[in-house]
């Protein structure tokens, strides 16, 4: 039997099914998912790295405890989807080896840099706020084994989120010197997050496409003002101040109206010139090098396991 598999792939789409990995697919739709989950997977790993950075200084032995599984999740998120990429025909190695050329690229949210324990409250409230309003949209993108990972990720991603409030919570109630740190931070944080959702929908190259395949299901201008709807009421709770004095209740809109992005710093960080760019990629590849002999050990023990009459006899029980 003769299957028009392109019709077949438009019906899939048309009735909101999920594509699969067997299934046939426009070339054109494998290269957007593959760019799109890779880079979403290089950030996973490369966020590991500021939030990182405080793990020996959290400020209590609880706060140390939480920060390092929050960072564990996002090395999980990481593998879930390479995982996920490598359904479309890529190898990891490949994305590696992608990423650490700076052929492919990861959020920009991570090269700025965290320079107080506030700041580990501001990245969970607002980059991890942020990342849900992307993400939980892509619960529902067409391609089946994104989507269904996403559903997991949103899930730890929304404890993210609510560990950062609560961090802030202590920060804003506590001292006037902590309270100032928490302002700090937020004043910091806040005009990059707005920016992780990519340019204005007029500016963005790819959104027209993904949204007619499913895989985008809102367009970047309004995933942002979702954020801000979001998080304006959150910060009251808080009592801390967003730095946008344009930000104000449009009852008309029924949306919070805010002040002009700062497109020219958007772009330096994008093109490579942030803060911490360079301190990133050079972590990740040392990180990637170091990390050889774990590789190696467990590709044997893979071995070992898979075949256990191979190597040395009794061993492999012991093993097990
Ligand atoms: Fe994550
Ligand atoms: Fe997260």
């Amino acid at each position: 039997m003769i299957v028009d598999w392109e019709a077949e792939f438009q019906r899939t789409i048309d009735a909101d099914s999920r594509i699969e990995p067997r299934d046939h697919m426009p070339e054109s739709y494998r290269a957007t998912l593959i760019r799109q989950i890779a880079q979403h997977a290089h950030s996973e790993i490369i966020g590991m790295q500021p939030e990182g950075n405080w793990i020996t200084r959290a400020p209590s032995l609880k706060r140390k405890a939480i920060l390092m599984a929050k960072v564990q999740d996002e090395a999980g998120h990481g593998l879930y989807l390479y995982s996920a990429a490598e359904t479309l025909g890529v190898s990891r190695d490949q994305l590696i080896e992608l990423l650490h050329t700076g052929r492919q690229k990861y959020s920009s949210i991570f090269n700025y840099p965290t320079l107080t324990w506030a700041d580990i409250g501001a990245v969970g409230w607002l980059v991890d706020g942020a990342a849900i309003c992307n993400q939980v949209p892509l619960c529902r993108c067409s391609y089946g084994p994104y989507a269904r990972g996403m559903v997991r990720i949103c899930k730890e991603e929304s404890f993210h989120q609510r560990q950062g409030f609560e961090i802030l919570r202590v920060l804003s109630a506590g001292t006037a010197a902590q309270h100032a740190m928490a302002q700090d931070a937020v004043d910091r944080w806040w005009w990059p997050a707005i920016m992780m959702f990519g340019p204005t929908d007029d500016e963005s190259t790819h959104s027209q496409q993904s949204m007619t395949w499913g895989i985008k299901r809102f367009s970047n201008d309004e995933l942002r003002q979702r954020f801000i709807d979001m998080t304006v009421p959150q910060a009251d709770a808080l009592d801390l101040t967003l730095p946008d004095p344009a930000l104000r209740w449009n009852d008309e809109r029924g949306h919070y109206d805010f002040g002009p992005i700062d497109w020219a710093e958007f772009w330096q960080v994008v093109n490579g010139d942030g803060p911490c760019n360079r301190q990133r990629l050079a972590q990740r590849v040392a990180a990637h090098v170091e990390g050889a002999w774990v590789r190696d050990a467990a590709t044997a023990y893979a071995a070992k396991r898979a075949d256990p009459g191979a190597g040395q006899a009794g061993s492999s029980t012991a093993a097990a």
